[in-house]
């Protein structure tokens, strides 16, 4: 056996744990997660068959979830509430009461939890019984400007709730610039706003939709959402919602799209979050559940995959889970 002549032998670098960890490039902790939680108004937490492991939580269940989560090092979430049918309505007109599940839900988290980052969806599909991000014209169109007009009046009955960051899910032209607005002009000018702004109309959200009980009655939402066939459009969408005052960028889905991450990252200077949606999350747990993949590498390996590509901020269901196996 002959020893090669090689000058560069780049396994040296590989060679023990602790050369390989002090070379990382890419870092991976609680602090980059917020974690999507999905609250009802039961008494009991309902299980959501496609998410393995999530739960539509009552009010004492998601006490439950979040000490759990706060306690492994998880400091800010996203809730998404899943609203009963009679209170839907063609307008979603209970997205912006005052009273209504998300506002409550917000305040009794920061009572308890002064710290926790809440962060807030605003979009009208919980609330429509369309099933559309906005409001939908008789004959079938998703109405921009009209449906702006109620998102503002979401915002703001979650700004005074006390939520920290509004996120603005519907893609609806002009929004971010439309809820700045509004917020500044109640006073909530350190509000935060993290666009979803390179948001495509991906068929990974399908048990989301189950979860909300959300999907469109009609049509789809390509008319809103991207094409997920466009990065170059991601751009345009960026430029518009930095001059538009957003603080933080989204792309969405996550794993399916690090390119786009990849992109949105050398085009912006703000902070950019991935959102590895409910389709991503449902893949991992059912290959894991038949025993085809080894649940907390591949779990750990697809948000370090999300952090490399560009992510600052990472929107999980694996958040809490993630942290301990960390
Ligand atoms: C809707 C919204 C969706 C998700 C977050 N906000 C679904 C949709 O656009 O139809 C999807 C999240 C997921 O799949 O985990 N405003």
């Amino acid at each position: 056996m002959t020893t090669l002549d090689l000058l560069s032998r780049p396994r040296r670098n590989r060679r023990s744990a602790n050369i390989r960890a002090f070379h990382r490039e890419t870092h991976l902790g609680p602090q980059h997660f917020i974690y999507p939680l999905f609250v009802h108004e039961k008494a009991a937490d309902e299980p959501i068959s496609a998410m393995p492991g999530c739960s539509r939580l009552s009010p004492e269940g998601l006490m439950r979830e979040v000490e759990e989560a706060w306690d492994v090092g998880v400091r800010a979430l996203v809730l998404f509430p899943a609203i009963e049918s009679a209170l839907k309505t063609p307008t979603g007109d209970e997205s912006f009461n005052d009273n209504g599940l998300i506002p409550r839900t917000i305040k009794a988290l920061k009572d308890r939890w002064p710290e926790l980052v809440v962060v807030t969806d605003v979009a009208l599909d919980p609330y429509s019984t369309e099933g559309h991000d906005g409001l939908v014209s008789p004959d079938g169109r998703i109405l921009n400007d009209e449906t702006i007009e109620v998102l503002c009046k979401q915002a703001l009955s979650q700004a005074r709730a006390g939520a920290d960051i509004i996120s603005p899910s519907d893609m609806m032209d002009g929004r971010v610039g439309a809820i700045r607005e509004s917020l500044d002009a109640e006073g909530f000018i350190d509000v935060s706003i993290l666009a979803y702004t390179a948001k495509y109309a991906s068929a990974f959200y399908g048990p989301f939709r189950d979860a909300l009980d959300s999907a469109p009655k009609h049509g789809d939402k390509k008319t809103y959402q991207m094409d997920p066939c466009n990065v170059r459009e991601a751009m345009r969408e960026v430029a518009l919602d930095e001059e538009e005052g957003a603080d933080m960028i989204m792309v969405k889905p996550a794993g399916p799209y690090l390119d786009v991450i990849r992109a949105v990252r050398e085009f912006t200077v703000l902070p950019v979050a991935a959102y590895q949606v409910s389709g991503e999350y449902a893949m991992l747990k059912a290959a894991c559940e038949r025993g085809w993949l080894e649940e907390k590498k591949v779990a750990v390996e697809s948000l370090q995959a999300i952090r490399r590509a560009g992510a600052d901020m990472i929107l999980t269901y694996y958040a809490k889970q993630a942290a301990v196996w960390l």
